[in-house]
């Protein structure tokens, strides 16, 4: 997966890259993270990429011209689709993070201040993306979530040790439980079904806990699953 990122803030999304999984992903050259500053794209001696919103009112705008440049560069060398992230846009979900991880290449797009000008999204986006129903003060964290999330379910980023398929929500509910050692903290014991060595009971169990957590803390999710006959009996066990 190719990742070009036009950003006033370069420096703040190459830092998704440097840890962990990202990082090794890219040494392993499953991703690759490339950022595009418009700031360098500018022609105006005090290199501006921002002007007064039309109609007035508080802050600013990101110009058009250094991000229609910006883009222009980016798209010789990426031919992948253009994500604007906004809090307009439709929001995130794991199964959008699958869509986008089939693809070989994207184009993400951070804005600043109040926003870009309406009409780069008009000729230039493809798709306007939100990680959800709050406001950050610019299109980078988001970006970073967008390339932490896709870049974990490219094939052998993911050791088999803690694989994707098993990520609760690759099958759209919450995680169950998770213990190690020691076995008692404060008198808390690791329930005995995980020290049992009956696979079959532990999965069955894993299940249970998934669907009762779900159920508990997130009916909406539940809501629009459709559960199979079996997770229907352990919901109502
Ligand atoms: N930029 C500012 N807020 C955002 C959000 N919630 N999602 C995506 N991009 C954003």
């Amino acid at each position: 997966m190719q990742f070009a990122v036009l950003t006033l803030f370069p420096e703040l999304v190459q830092a998704v890259a440097q840890h962990g999984i990202i990082r090794r992903a890219v040494e392993q050259q499953a991703v690759s993270l490339a950022c595009y500053n418009p700031r360098d794209y500018t022609t105006d001696v005090h290199r501006t990429v921002d002007d007064r919103p039309y109609g007035g009112g508080p802050g600013m705008v990101m110009k058009s011209d250094c991000l229609l440049r910006t883009i222009r560069d980016v798209r010789q060398s990426n031919l992948g689709r253009l994500i604007y992230l906004s809090p307009q846009g439709s929001p995130l979900t794991q199964a959008k993070v699958q869509n986008f991880a089939q693809e070989s290449a994207l184009i993400l797009l951070c804005g600043r201040y109040e926003g870009i000008d309406e009409r780069i999204i008009q000729l230039e986006v493809d798709e306007e993306c939100s990680i959800g129903d709050y406001v950050l003060s610019g299109g980078e964290l988001a970006a970073m979530v967008l390339i932490d999330s896709i870049t974990r379910l490219l094939p052998g980023v993911l050791g088999h040790e803690d694989s994707a398929e098993q990520d609760s929500f690759a099958e759209g509910l919450l995680d169950c439980p998770h213990y190690t050692r020691p076995e008692s903290i404060a008198g808390l014991e690791v329930p005995a079904i995980l020290k049992s060595g009956n696979h079959a009971a532990i999965a069955r169990w894993r299940k249970k806990q998934m669907l009762g957590a779900t159920w508990l803390k997130r009916p909406d999710l539940l809501a629009k699953k459709d559960l199979s006959a079996a997770e229907q009996a352990l919901l109502n066990e």
